[in-house]
């Protein structure tokens, strides 16, 4: 059942050519495809059967050569069809009939609404037609499309449109045909009644490409945030790696019904719905920057994952590590860069760090998987870019373009490895690169551990850095990962005084020594996050206190805001635990209203460093989580600070007023988020004059942005309150599921006692239904994973009704339901009572009789 890397074999045939015929009735699609084989010499012999995926459905027919096989004369159950013998080349025609109107999994050939479409990522596509269904099996596709030319006017699929035409019976074709070799998960096809935008983009080399993003047609003017997007996203390609787009045409389809964010196929991505439609009425400036870095990262696909695609599923990170990083520096030029980073850290701490050290942990490649999709993780994706980032540091931007050029130029058209990629970057660099590969081999968060000693004799500053990693499951020892640390040393009055410089970290301690500076030097290190590492440091409250007003790389200035929160809350969570009277020091409060009244400083990374860390982060701080302490501790801390600082709150809440509500530019998104940050504050203090100014922006807000900032507030005030605003949202909004879809969420996170009992009657709702994902993570995803204090009540009942969820939405959905399981996997790590009561849901689900393979898998491992 487990899938080993150590176990890899190539396929023994070569696939030249795929033909897929969809010809597409009422309540049923008839799937024909013709392939053109030939055994592989290096793999195969007379001996060597053909085995293909296959999903569950029926065949109708199999014709090889010119010969009728019987069902005897080939071999096909739930999971693979067997030929015992072929010829060395041949083909092979087999028809089979899909139900995609059945198909609840939304993997392989489904139905949204009217529209059908596929999602093949990582093996769906053994669920449409028989086939050797791996990344490293690449062939040129051509498909068909045939269907009722009322319901379904717009046919498409990969490539170029080579023939299209009418049909009796009201029914027309289309040929499709993609002049790329691709594994089949870049296979894809969508028809239904759809509105198009479009546009064109000039390469530089001169090819004229024509654009189109597909949409249900109430909603194609909600597309234009995303085309312009993309032809950035095209630009910055050229620009900045050298990389033209390929084909003449390039196709973007948004869907109600996804698994996941968006899909790369080859000149026909497949979106979620929530990355491309947006206006300022209905979506957030979140929601924007969103879809602008999802839009970009499908199309940088197009060179990494799709023109160099993968050997294996274990190297998912060479394409998605990658990705992601390139859409992150995308961004990061597209808007501000410092904000951006802290973005993506703040990402990585709350969400892949505790990954990494549960029961999920594994490396950025993964030894083995019984479901790849259980392995579309933050730490394949963030930790991935991360790594991708460390080798950018090492080698400096320019040696680190020429890996990239070297990299395109090998291994164009193939599907390779980590190695491969890895091994680029040593030859432009001349780097060996074998210790700093056990990124990709070991799991876990080194934790660094800086101290400082000052010598006053010789005037000397050494900072030593330890590093070490906890055992887990995956490896018993971990050996020393390659490290890199940039480091610059600050004056008193926050003048640079030592250059930033690389430095790296190989073995287990290191010690730097900077001569002939004063005392009173600090040291900045790890300057924008060099590395993903738990970082501890000799920094007193004071120092931090410093740093974040004057140290000179603003993702340290955000860091040590951070820590110095963290380490307040930690303070009241011990005064809690010890019964002493909650008290926050006058340096925190201090340091806050210095940052407050600094005007000189960006408005965007203001909102960031001045924003409280989540409970969500903040437990990652504790060994055993206090969930009521933590949420009590975090609460008091806020209530404090929106006390003792409610004038200066209200005057930046008034000076970041002005923006025109439907400017999406960079400085009125910045004035919106600092302006929302003063309102949450305002708004957490049970106070008249407060709730009357959340309530008068909820009320005449202009965008989403800050319709929604106040809604959420206001979820929180009181019962009334809530549901005034609720009902009014709803009746404003109710005919917009992506905004319903946020109404639900704000209803799932409120703080407000009757919180569970509100998403149970939600899970009743008429805009509700467990079949479609955007609606399972608005509400239940919300509510386990964002919503601590409810889903972990004491009493189990958060557990009980998130687990009975999990169970109904297996039986329809298990990639989502494996995904939404993930709230149980740090159960250890509570108190003994919720221990109890957590592992006894695991513990249900794990004694249900059908439970799904991607269930089975986190389950099995969160018991283990
Ligand atoms: N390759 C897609 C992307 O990152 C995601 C596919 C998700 N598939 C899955 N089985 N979870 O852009
Ligand atoms: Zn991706």
């Amino acid at each position: 059942k487990k899938i080993q890397l150590k176990d890899y074999r190539p396929f023994a045939f070569i696939v030249d050519h795929v033909d897929l015929i969809f010809d597409i009735r009422e309540d049923h699609t008839r799937v024909t495809s013709k392939l053109k084989m030939r055994k592989d010499p290096a793999w195969a012999d007379e001996t060597t059967p053909l085995v293909l995926n296959k999903g569950k459905f029926d065949i109708i027919s199999v014709v090889a050569g010119d010969m009728v096989l019987l069902p005897g004369e080939y071999k096909s159950d739930d999971e693979t069809f067997t030929l015992a013998a072929t010829p060395d080349v041949f083909e092979l025609e087999i028809a089979n009939i899909l139900k995609p109107d059945e198909n609840t999994a939304l993997e392989g050939l489904y139905r949204s609404g009217s529209i059908l479409c596929t999602q093949c990522e990582a093996q769906g596509f053994r669920n449409i037609t028989p086939y050797s269904d791996r990344p490293d099996v690449m062939a040129p596709f051509s498909c068909t499309i045939v269907a009722d030319k009322t319901r379904y006017p717009i046919l498409l699929s990969n490539g170029n449109p080579v023939k299209s035409g009418d049909l009796d019976d009201n029914r027309h074709f289309a040929v499709w045909e993609d002049p790329f070799k691709k594994p089949c998960y870049l296979f894809a096809l969508v028809a239904g009644d759809l509105a198009v935008l479009e546009d064109r983009f000039t390469t530089s080399s001169g090819r004229d490409v024509a654009l189109k993003i597909y949409s249900e047609k109430e909603n194609i003017a909600l597309c234009s945030h995303a085309m312009t997007s993309l032809k950035q996203a095209m630009a910055w390609d050229e620009k900045r790696f050298g990389r033209e787009y390929d084909l003449d045409l390039y196709q973007i389809v948004a869907i109600n019904d996804f698994n996941a964010g968006a899909m790369e196929n080859k000149g026909l991505n497949i979106f979620n719905a929530k990355y491309v439609l947006a206006d300022p009425q209905t979506a957030t400036d979140d929601d924007f920057m969103g879809i602008q870095g999802v839009i970009a990262h499908e199309y940088f696909h197009n060179w990494t994952g799709n023109r160099i695609t993968l050997k294996n599923w274990f190297q998912l990170s060479l394409k998605e590590g990658l990705t992601v990083f390139r859409d992150q520096e995308f961004s990061s030029d597209m808007n501000s860069r410092p904000v951006k980073r802290i973005i993506d850290v703040k990402n990585l701490m709350a969400a892949q760090f505790p990954e990494d050290s549960g029961p999920m942990t594994h490396p950025v490649r993964p030894d083995s998987y019984i479901k790849m999709d259980n392995f579309y993780t933050m730490t394949v994706y963030e930790k991935g870019a991360e790594v991708i980032r460390m080798i950018y540091q090492l080698l400096g931007q320019d040696l680190f373009r020429q890996g990239m050029d070297l990299y395109f130029e090998k291994f164009d058209g193939m599907a390779v490895t980590l190695e491969d990629f890895v091994g680029v970057m040593e030859t432009v660099s001349g780097r060996n690169l074998d210790q700093f590969f056990l990124w990709y081999t070991q799991s876990g968060t080194p934790e660094i551990s800086m101290t400082r000693q000052y010598n006053d004799n010789t005037g000397s500053l050494s900072l030593t850095f330890t590093q070490s990693t906890s055992p887990d499951r995956n490896q018993s020892e971990k050996k020393p990962f390659h490290i890199p640390v940039r480091i610059s040393l600050i004056n008193r009055a926050g003048e640079t005084v030592k250059q930033e410089a690389l430095y790296e970290l190989t073995q287990e301690t290191h010690t730097f020594k900077f001569e002939n500076v004063s005392a009173d030097i600090y040291p900045s290190v790890f300057r924008e996050f060099t590395a993903p590492v738990r970082l501890s440091t000799d920094f007193s409250d004071q120092d931090l206190a410093f740093l974040m007003a004057r140290d000179t790389d603003p993702f340290n200035q955000w860091r040590a805001a951070q820590t110095l929160f963290i380490n307040e809350i930690k303070n009241l969570v011990t005064a809690i635990r010890t019964g002493r009277a909650m008290t926050v020091s006058s340096g925190l409060i201090q340091a806050f209203s210095l940052a407050l009244e600094d005007r000189k400083k960006d408005r965007a990374f203001l909102s960031k460093a001045l924003a409280l860390p989540l409970e969500t982060e903040i437990k990652d701080h504790f060994e055993i989580i206090d969930v009521e302490a933590i949420h009590q501790a975090r609460t008091f801390l806020k209530q404090t600070l929106a006390k003792n600082l409610e004038s200066e709150l209200k005057t930046v809440y008034e000076i970041c007023r002005p923006a025109p509500p439907d400017d999406i530019s960079g400085a009125a998104m910045a004035d919106r988020s600092l302006k929302n940050l003063c309102l949450a504050y305002l708004g957490c203090v049970p106070d008249k004059g407060n709730q009357a100014l959340v309530l008068k922006q909820f009320e005449n807000a202009g965008n989403m942005t800050d319709e929604f900032a106040a809604f959420k507030i206001l979820s929180h005030m009181t019962p009334e309150m809530r549901d005034s605003a609720c009902q009014a949202f709803y009746n404003k909004w109710q005919a917009r599921t992506l905004v319903i879809d946020k109404w639900f969420s704000v209803q799932a996170q409120s703080r407000l006692k009757d919180t569970l009992d509100q998403v149970k009657q939600l899970t009743t709702h008429k805009n509700f239904t467990m079949a479609n994902p955007n609606k399972v993570r608005a509400l239940i995803f919300a509510f386990a994973m964002n919503n601590p204090i409810h889903f972990h009540r004491a009493d189990g009942q958060g557990y009980e009704f998130v687990a009975e969820r999990i169970l109904a939405l297996d039986k329809i959905n298990h990639q989502t339901a494996a995904r939404l399981c993930a709230c149980f996997n740090l159960w250890k790590r509570y108190d003994e009572n919720r221990r109890i009561l957590m592992k006894r849901q695991l513990e249900t689900m794990a004694g249900q009789k059908t439970l799904s393979k991607n269930l089975y898998e986190i389950v099995s491992r969160a018991l283990e």
